[in-house]
């Protein structure tokens, strides 16, 4: 065994000696990030080296890391396991932190029909003359005072369990908890001593306990979970965290290379979303004053592979030409069999997908807001880890994915981070007379740390319009006042966004023709999407009513920046609108009404995958909108 200490927390740890660092320091409580999923890419899980000892450098830490650095004792964690007993710096830049993550959405009102109802039930009392069972005089009391027809089959071993006693205590007066989906046979999840506002001949009224549900939205990377009343269709609370896979890999990519590389990858995979998701469980009920046990169903979304990974089915397919889904249907399944702590008998329904890279969280977007098959002609964007496009016109839908990468959430970007405290998430120019400057916003009003999506967005814009990067997305430092801000940054150009004097890093925040090259890719690759999209059913933008941008891109990046860098039309801003946790809203609405599980359904069906390799209207679309436009907005 080896010993650890971790600085400057001063946790003190043993694991078995020759452990992954990353998981020793993971084990400790102290999760490091790793955007690449470990595989020495990324550079940004560095650690120190205090005492014990120092690892060799890899060839990858001889490329991420400066030769001081090295000598001062900085490798990568990802690169190396634990030989005997050290001492490890783990800075704040390396650890793995909550992000400001969005949990509000424009939402759809619905009809309350939730797949789980209560009644009560008035059980004949045994006797010498009646000999049938509890459970067959059960099933002819839900019969004939509810109309509701169960199969034996349909009772659960724990309830059959719980049976005899609950009917004794209750004398034969009792509640019966049903989940009915939309289509097949209910299920018998719970019976419980009656409520006290059940008839009076119930001898042992109980306190009166909540019928709940929670939906999950699972993404790439953020959980978020929103606990619902299902009697009264009232939002209760709800929370949000880091998908904890985060540790495995920063996008869909890197966590399906995970899988098909490591042993048991997919096991921890799934350990992992859903230790994140018992956590939301536990903090939403915590903040509602109530029970897990009280919640008996849930409903996710998630993109494709999402939930292949938390359901625990090995996406391999995903991964690989021609990345086909094990499964697109729905799927309802008891959600103890996944490890969530629910009520011990509740159900776990997922929305349909389309295609292995369309999931139900776009399905869930197009629930929200496109539903309607003949309503006004819509694109529809949700820009986030990775980009999905609807476009709805007459009738048909046709969806696409954006291999976009990370750089919207700030991965891939040199100084990237997430939306939290201390990114710059705003650039602006500001002038007075002939002197311009750039005055940048921070979350929090934190002195900066990085840039997150918004942030670079503008950043670009900014440099667009002072005229020192060009069309191309080439770094110029043509323009006398803002030379002094150009720098060598380990042999590639970069400018100097703020001085180190002003930030919490030494090299101050900077900007390099990497980052550049990064956002063209992600911007010009969502926007030659949605403009092949647009071809394949005949349209230009003036054909479009309205475009609706999900996630908290939508929320958060500045609308003229957008459109600055090319990835937004400029169209006036009246016919764009920020929905929000879209995705999320579907989830909700499906949690409330087995009929919106019906629409949810349909539009799947309905729903024409495109795809985009070798498509020649994309990749003529990519070639023109990888540049930035030439004409300033507005
Ligand atoms: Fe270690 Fe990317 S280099 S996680």
């Amino acid at each position: 065994m080896a010993q650890v200490m971790i600085e400057p927390d001063g946790i003190e740890t043993e694991v078995p000696d020759r452990s992954p660092l990353v998981r020793a320091l993971g084990q400790a409580g102290v999760a490091v990030e790793t955007p690449c999923g470990g595989f020495g890419i990324c550079g940004k899980c560095k650690v120190r080296f205090v005492d014990g000892k120092t690892p060799q450098p890899t060839d990858e830490e001889l490329r991420h890391l400066t030769n001081s650095d090295l000598v001062d004792g900085w490798r990568l964690a990802c690169r190396h396991r634990l030989e005997g007993d050290a001492v490890i710096f783990v800075p704040e830049v390396s650890r793995l932190t909550i992000a400001q993550i969005l949990t509000t959405a424009v939402e759809r009102q619905t009809k309350l029909q939730p797949a789980v109802r209560r009644f009560v039930a008035q059980v004949e009392a045994p006797s010498v003359s009646d000999e049938r069972s509890d459970a067959q005089r059960l099933l002819k009391a839900l019969q004939t005072q509810h109309g509701v027809d169960l199969s034996p089959s349909a009772i659960p071993l724990s309830v059959l369990r719980s049976l005899p006693a609950v009917l004794r205590q209750s004398n034969f007066c009792i509640t019966v908890i049903l989940h009915q989906a939309v289509s097949g046979q209910p299920l018998l999840l719970s019976v419980e001593q009656a409520t006290s506002d059940t008839p009076p001949r119930t001898q042992h009224p109980a306190p009166s306990t909540p019928l709940l549900g929670i939906a999950f939205d699972i993404g790439t990377t953020t959980l978020v979970g929103y606990l619902l009343d299902l009697e009264t269709g009232e939002e209760l609370s709800h929370a949000a965290r880091l998908n904890p896979q985060v540790q495995f890999g920063d996008d869909v990519v890197s966590r399906l290379c995970f899988v098909m590389q490591q042993q048991g990858g997919l096991r921890q995979l799934q350990q992992a979303v859903v230790r994140g998701l018992n956590e939301i469980v536990a903090e939403c009920c915590q903040e509602a004053n109530v029970e897990p046990k009280s919640i008996y169903e849930t409903v996710a979304v998630g993109n494709t592979a999402m939930l292949h990974l938390f359901l625990g089915v090995n996406p391999e397919p995903i991964a690989l030409a021609p990345y086909v889904s094990v499964f697109n249907e729905p799927v309802t399944v008891e959600a103890w069999r996944l490890g969530l702590r629910l009520h011990p008998n509740a159900m776990l329904t997922t929305l349909p997908c389309v295609a292995g890279y369309i999931g139900a969280d776009t399905v869930a977007v197009a629930l929200t807001h496109l539903w309607e098959p003949e309503g006004e002609t819509v694109v529809a964007l949700d820009i986030g880890t990775n980009g999905e496009v609807v476009v709805r016109h007459q009738g048909q839908y046709l969806c696409a994915s954006a291999a976009a990468g990370p750089a919207f959430e700030g991965g891939r970007i040199y100084q990237g981070m997430r939306a939290e405290k201390g990114a710059i998430a705003k650039v602006e120019l500001e002038s007075d007379g002939d002197v311009r400057w750039l005055r940048v916003g921070t979350i929090g009003g934190a002195m900066p740390k990085g840039l997150c999506g918004s942030g670079l967005i503008d950043a670009v814009a900014a440099l667009l319009k002072i005229g020192i990067l060009d069309g191309s997305g080439r770094l110029t430092d043509e323009a006398a006042d803002w030379q002094k801000q150009f720098i060598n940054l380990n042999g590639q150009k970069a400018f100097r966004l703020v001085n180190p004097e002003a930030s919490e890093l030494s090299e101050g925040i900077v900007l390099t023709q990497r980052d550049i090259r990064e956002l063209q890719l992600a911007k010009g690759s969502i926007r030659a999407v949605t403009e092949a999209l647009l071809k394949t059913v005949g349209l230009d933008w003036s054909g479009v009513e309205r475009v609706y941008v999900a996630g908290a891109f939508g929320m958060f990046v500045n609308l003229q920046s957008a459109q600055r860098i090319g990835l937004l039309p400029s169209l006036t801003p009246e016919r764009f609108q920020a929905v929000g946790n879209a995705a999320g809203a579907g989830a909700k609405l499906a949690l409330r009404s087995v009929t919106e599980r019906k629409h949810a359904f349909e539009l799947s069906q309905r729903m024409k995958h495109i795809p985009m390799t070798g498509n020649p209207r994309y990749e003529g679309a990519l070639m023109e909108f990888i540049s930035f436009p030439s004409r300033p907005y507005p």
